[in-house]
């Protein structure tokens, strides 16, 4: 692999991708909104682009074997702000790649694209769309993106349709965690498996009480190795007694199936900001 480009680098998952992804390739260009990331690992090069300008993804692009693609607006948020980062972004990714004859986008997609389906259905990587927020309806739009360019460009796409990668700080977590060495693995996976075509797969750990399927994407090879179930006498003990009533302890999406639309739904679920500092 000669070079491959990482958006989303300065957030907290793409600190946490960028050694690893220095070490796959020969060239990781990391790129994102802020002036700079801190100190490059070898073979690492920041860019500061954004996702909302094509002429920049398209000279981002250039030459690349495969963009992992995270960076994005990652909460519910206003729909004209998600319309530019997260979907027009999205656009201008995958038309990048297609016009630099990039091979494969690797998507971090969400468990928010199919929120609103109940929890008590353990639901595959076929389960039809059904967004929680603007935000999973952008995830929604990049997973059909990654199918139409697969279809008619040819472009490969494995969308990861991540849970929680986050502390565990409530009881929804002890389900939907996935830890950053399990993502770094999928993400591997999603990147040296030789062909792909279009896939999608659920980013989660190997916890007990997995709420969601990937014998579709068995193909990967992904197999994580964490489980939440270390967390969970803590966890539980520390929560008031959920309301059964509540479609964000009801629906995969948690809190993001509760909140109005336009509305923060990290803001009400602990999470520690444990971005990797270089
Ligand atoms: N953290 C999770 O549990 C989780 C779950 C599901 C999906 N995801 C997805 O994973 C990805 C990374 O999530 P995160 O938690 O690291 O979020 P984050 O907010 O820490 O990182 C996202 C990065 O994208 C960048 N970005 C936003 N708009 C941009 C633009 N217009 N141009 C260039 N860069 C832009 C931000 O500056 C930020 O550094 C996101 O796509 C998110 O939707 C995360």
């Amino acid at each position: 692999m000669k070079k491959i480009v990482l958006t989303g680098a300065a957030g907290r998952l793409g600190s946490h991708l960028r050694e690893p992804l220095s070490k796959i390739a020969d060239q990781l260009v990391s790129t994102d909104l802020a002036d700079e990331i801190g100190t490059l690992y070898a073979g690492e090069s920041y860019v500061k682009a954004d996702l909302a300008s094509l002429d920049q993804m398209v000279d981002l692009l250039k030459d690349a074997d495969m963009v992992v693609h995270f960076g994005a607006i990652g909460d519910e948020a206003p729909f004209d702000a998600i319309l530019q980062s997260n979907i027009v972004g999205a656009y201008n990714v995958w038309e990048a790649a297609f016009k630099n004859g990039v091979r494969r986008v690797v998507y971090a997609s969400s468990i928010h694209a199919v929120g609103m389906h109940p929890k008590n259905e353990f639901i595959g990587t076929d389960a039809p769309h059904r967004p929680d927020t603007y935000y999973g309806l952008a995830k929604c739009f990049a997973e059909d993106l990654a199918s139409l360019y697969w279809d008619k460009r040819g472009v490969e796409s494995v969308c990861m349709r991540i849970l929680s990668a986050a502390n565990v700080g409530n009881p929804r977590a002890v389900g939907s965690w996935l830890s950053y060495d399990d993502l770094i693995q999928l993400v591997t996976r999603a990147i040296d498996t030789p062909v792909t075509g279009f896939a999608v797969v659920y980013g989660v750990s190997n916890n007990d009480r997995v709420p969601v399927d990937n014998a579709k994407a068995s193909f990967l090879g992904y197999r994580p190795k964490d489980n939440a179930e270390q967390f969970t006498a803590e966890t539980f003990a520390a929560s008031d007694v959920l309301d059964s009533q509540d479609p964000g302890n009801m629906c995969h999406g948690g809190p993001f199936a509760s909140v109005e639309l336009g509305n923060s739904g990290v803001a009400t679920m602990n999470i520690v900001d444990d971005t990797k500092k270089t």
